[in-house]
C-alpha cells in the first residue's frame, strides 16, 4: 500500500461539516480516498508526500448537469440572442441534426475535449446528458460515449420532440418510453425529461420517468427553465433527487422544494448566457432547500465547462455567499447525484479535489474568469 500526504495547504475546505475549514492542513491519501485529514503537525507520516506550497484546496467540483455528446456549434445563435433573439427550445433540433452527421469517433473526440476543460478547471465528477441524437440509435450511441468517461450518464431522449415525429408528438413519446428507453437503459444511470412549454408536458413528463423508473433509472428533470411550469411540482412529488434550472420559481414550487428534499439545481451560467433572469438563490437557501450549481455546459443555452464562472456567478447574481456557493457546487452537486463519496474530502471520500493558485476558496468569487485552478487529483491522482 502507498499512502502520499499532501502537505502545505495554506487553506483546505472538507466540505464535511459546513466548510469545514482548516488552515495549514495536510491530507492523506490512501488507496485512492482520504485517509486522514488534519492540522499539517499532526500529520502521520506516508510513503510519499507533495508539497502545495501554502495554496487553497477544495473538493473537486461535481458538475451535475451537462450535455457533452454532440457535434458543432451553435454560435451564431449566441450572437443573434445578444442583439435581441429570445432563447427557445427549437435550437436544440440544429444540434440534433449535427450530432447525426458526426462520426463515433468526432462525438468522443469533442466529448474528450471538454471533460479535458473541465477537469482543467477542477470538476472531478460530471453527470452527462444524451440527448441530441433522438433516435433509438443515436441516443444508444450517446449513452455509450458518455459511460466512456463518466458513470453519472442520463437518458434525455426527452430532450425535444425528434423532427420526424413533429406531427405526432405522443408517437414520439411512445418510441422514447419503448424501444429507446430499451436501447439505452443499459448505459444510463438517470433518465431525464425536458419539461416546458415547446418540449414535453407534465402527462409526457410523469409517463417516461415512470417508464425510466421501471427500467431501473432514477429520474431528474428540466424544469421552470424558460416560464413557471409545472416541472418542479412535479419533480418534488415524484421525490427525485434533483430538479434543475429553477429559473421562474412560484412560492408554492418553493414551498414544495422545502418539504420534498429535492435539490434545486441552479445554472447561472444559462441565465448569463440568454440574457434571462436569475433566479433568487437566497429565498431558496432560506427556506431550507438544499441547492446544487451546475454548469449545463451545452452548445445552446450556456456553452461554459467552468464550474469557478458558474460558482462566481451565483455569488454575484443569486444571493450566494462565496462560502454557500462552494458548498452548492462540491456537496450540492453530490447530492444531486445521490453520491456521498464525492464533494467533500471528509476521511473515506475519494481524493478528488483542486490546488487552488490562491490563498482562499474565496478567491474563487472573488477572482471571476481567472484561472485560479492550478492542479485537480483524481482519486489522489494528480490530472
Ligand atoms: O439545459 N433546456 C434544455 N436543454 C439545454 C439546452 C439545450 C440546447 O439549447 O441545445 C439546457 O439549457
Ligand atoms: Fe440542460
Amino acid at each position: 500500500m502507498t499512502s502520499v500526504a499532501l502537505t502545505g495547504i495554506g487553506e483546505l475546505s472538507t466540505q464535511d461539516d459546513e466548510l469545514g475549514l482548516l488552515h495549514d492542513a495536510a491530507l492523506v491519501v490512501e488507496h485512492g480516498r482520504v485517509a486522514w485529514v488534519g492540522p499539517a503537525a499532526q500529520a502521520p507520516a506516508a510513503d510519499t508526500a507533495h508539497d502545495l506550497g501554502g495554496r487553497a484546496v477544495v473538493p473537486g467540483f461535481v458538475d451535475s448537469h451537462s450535455h457533452l455528446v454532440f457535434a458543432g456549434d451553435r454560435a451564431e445563435e449566441f450572437s443573434a440572442r445578444m442583439t435581441g433573439t429570445p432563447y427557445s427550445a427549437g435550437g436544440i433540433r440544429t444540434t440534433v441534426a449535427a450530432t447525426r452527421a458526426a462520426s463515433d469517433e468526432q462525438l468522443a473526440a469533442n466529448l474528450a475535449r471538454l471533460v479535458d476543460e473541465m477537469r482543467r478547471q477542477g470538476t472531478t465528477t460530471v453527470e452527462v446528458k444524451s440527448g441530441y441524437g433522438l433516435t433509438v440509435h443515436d441516443e444508444a450511441r450517446s449513452l455509450a460515449l458518455a459511460r466512456q468517461v463518466t458513470e453519472e450518464t442520463t437518458f434525455l431522449g426527452a430532450h425535444v420532440v425528434a423532427p420526424e415525429y413533429a406531427a405526432d408528438p405522443a408517437a414520439y413519446v411512445d418510441l422514447v418510453t419503448g424501444p429507446m428507453l430499451d436501447a439505452c437503459a443499459p448505459h444510463a444511470r438517470w433518465i431525464d425529461v425536458f419539461c416546458e412549454t415547446g418540449a414535453f408536458d407534465e402527462d409526457q413528463a410523469r409517463a417516461i420517468l415512470h417508464a425510466g423508473r421501471a427500467k431501473g433509472l432514477r429520474g431528474r428533470l428540466h424544469a421552470n427553465q424558460l416560464g413557471p411550469g409545472p416541472g418542479v411540482r412535479l419533480a418534488c412529488e415524484l421525490g427525485l433527487v434533483a430538479v434543475d434550472h429553477c429559473t421562474y420559481l412560484t412560492d408554492a414550487d418553493v414551498d414544495a422544494l422545502a418539504s420534498s428534499g429535492t435539490t434545486a439545481t441552479l445554472l447561472p451560467g444559462v441565465e448569463f448566457s440568454t440574457r434571462s433572469p436569475y433566479p433568487d438563490g437566497r429565498r431558496l437557501l432560506d427556506a431550507g432547500v438544499p441547492v446544487a450549481i451546475a454548469s449545463d455546459c451545452n452548445p445552446g443555452s450556456c456553452f461554459t465547462s467552468s464550474m469557478p464562472l458558474c460558482l462566481a456567478l451565483a455569488v454575484r447574481e443569486m444571493g450566494l455567499s462565496p462560502a454557500e456557493a462552494l458548498t452548492a457546487a462540491t456537496r450540492g452537486g453530490a447530492r444531486a447525484l445521490g453520491r456521498t463519496d464525492v464533494g467533500h474530502l471528509g476521511v473515506g471520500a475519494r481524493a478528488d479535489l483542486a490546488v487552488l493558485d490562491a490563498p482562499s476558496y474565496l478567491h474563487l468569487a472573488y477572482r471571476p474568469g481567472v484561472p485560479l485552478v492550478r492542479q485537480t487529483f483524481v482519486g489522489g491522482r494528480l490530472t
